[in-house]
């Protein structure tokens, strides 16, 4: 259910079994200036859920983080709120040709929540392009699969798995992506563009979330590229 991380900043970590590896997912919800909400990679929309959003506001924007991450859900949310926007990220409305999309996803924000939300389309991987969000007044930063970052806490088998990605205790996307970057320097300029950003938490697509010193953690993570 969700959890309120800070001003106007809610998440929903839920489990998710992925070839009997637990990884688990988070929803991000962002109180805009405006009132409405906006709700990145949404989870599954549970009755309670449901309640819950409705009784922190409206729901006027729904955003995956890619064509991968965050999509699964979005029917339920054009169904159960009326007036929501769903938002393509690059090569999303080709994946799922049964939703109406009402914006596609790149590097400059709307005007409707850039004044609450910025983003950066995560460039220079062969097929997958994700937008990276950063909410300015909570200072956080929320990534999908280019950020993994599983943790001590999880159980050993995922712990295994993720060593073997290089994504144990590093914020990063699994080293398959690593290998499968096309123009290095186009992801370099992305993941600068991510930390030119102010900002101290972290909410990963998968694992745990970095409460404070989270600008640290992805220039750590990223070591690699930078
Ligand atoms: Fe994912």
């Amino acid at each position: 259910m969700l959890t309120e991380r800070a001003d106007r900043l809610w998440t929903d970590e839920e489990p998710l079994t992925f070839f009997g590896v637990e990884l688990g997912r988070i929803m991000t919800v962002v109180e805009l200036s405006s009132g409405g909400l906006f709700v990145q990679s949404p989870a599954e929309l549970t009755p309670d859920l449901q309640r819950a959003l409705e009784e922190l506001g409206d729901v006027r924007f729904v955003a995956p983080a890619s064509k991968l991450h965050g999509h699964l859900y979005m029917e339920q949310y054009r169904a159960a709120f009326p007036g929501v926007e769903l938002l393509a990220a690059p090569g999303l409305a080709a994946r799922r040709l049964d939703l109406q999309f009402d914006g596609l996803l790149g590097d400059t924000p709307d005007p409707r929540w850039s004044a609450d939300i910025d983003q950066v389309a995560v460039d220079g991987h062969r097929w997958l392009t994700e937008i990276a969000y950063y909410h300015r007044q909570s200072g956080t930063v929320i990534l999908g699969d280019v950020g993994f970052h599983i943790g001590p806490s999880s159980p050993p088998k995922t712990r295994l798995v993720a060593r073997l990605l290089r994504i144990y205790r590093r914020i990063s996307p699994p080293i398959e992506f690593r290998l499968t970057i096309a123009n290095e320097d186009t992801f370099r300029r992305s993941i600068r563009d991510v930390l030119a950003w102010e900002f101290d938490r972290l909410i990963p697509g998968h694992g745990e979330i970095v409460e404070t010193g989270g600008k640290q953690a992805v220039a750590d993570g990223f070591d690699w590229i930078l």
